[in-house]
């Protein structure tokens, strides 16, 4: 029996990615996240990709890099925050995964987004409107793809994780898969 993949799916900024890992550790799965996956392999940040070649080349070696992930099971995936937004990228993941949104409250967001100011989609400074405007645009997208959501705001990371460990192993045990739920 197949172990599903854990995928990540939120706004900038929402937790996806500290999030991951201390869940990956809870249900000893493999973690990857999609763009450190990027920067490993192209040698770039995701920033100096914008700059230097653009939003499309971007969206090419996101794309590269989730075909190769989808192939595998038992992974728990952070995803970047517009790659479920693409039919194509999102087609690709939908199978055998489970997709957890995790949301935060935009004033929370934005602090996050301050204190490590490295997403080209902000501009130079990123401002409170923006990312207001940004989740209002992605929110209904985003909740119609989740099989779980959780709001990271009052969580420690542990504490997040271990909700969505939760979550995961009631639908095994709602769906009867009984050989995948870990202990
Ligand atoms: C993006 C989010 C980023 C990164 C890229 C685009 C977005 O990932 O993939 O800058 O448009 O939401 P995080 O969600 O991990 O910040």
């Amino acid at each position: 029996m197949s172990r599903e993949n854990i995928i990540l799916i939120g706004f900038m900024g929402s937790g996806k990615t500290v999030v991951g890992r201390a869940l990956s550790r809870q249900l000893s799965y493999e973690f990857y996240d999609t763009d450190e996956k990027i920067e490993e392999v192209t040698g770039l940040t995701i920033a100096q990709i914008f700059k230097k070649y653009g939003e499309r080349r971007f969206r090419s070696e996101e794309e590269l890099v989730i075909k190769k992930l989808a192939q595998k099971d038992g992974q728990v995936i952070a995803t970047g925050g517009s790659l479920v937004l693409d039919q194509h990228n999102l087609d690709i993941l939908r199978e055998g995964g489970f997709f957890v949104l995790l949301k935060a409250e935009p004033e929370i967001i934005y602090q996050r987004l301050c204190r490590k100011n490295n997403r080209p989609q902000l501009g130079k400074k990123p401002t409170l409107e923006k990312v207001k405007e940004m989740i209002a645009e992605r929110e209904a997208e985003y909740e119609k793809l989740a099989d779980f959501s959780l709001n990271t705001s009052s969580f420690t990371v542990e504490e997040a994780a271990s909700r969505i460990a939760n979550s995961f192993r009631r639908h095994h045990v709602l769906s009867g898969d009984v050989n995948n739920i870990i202990v």
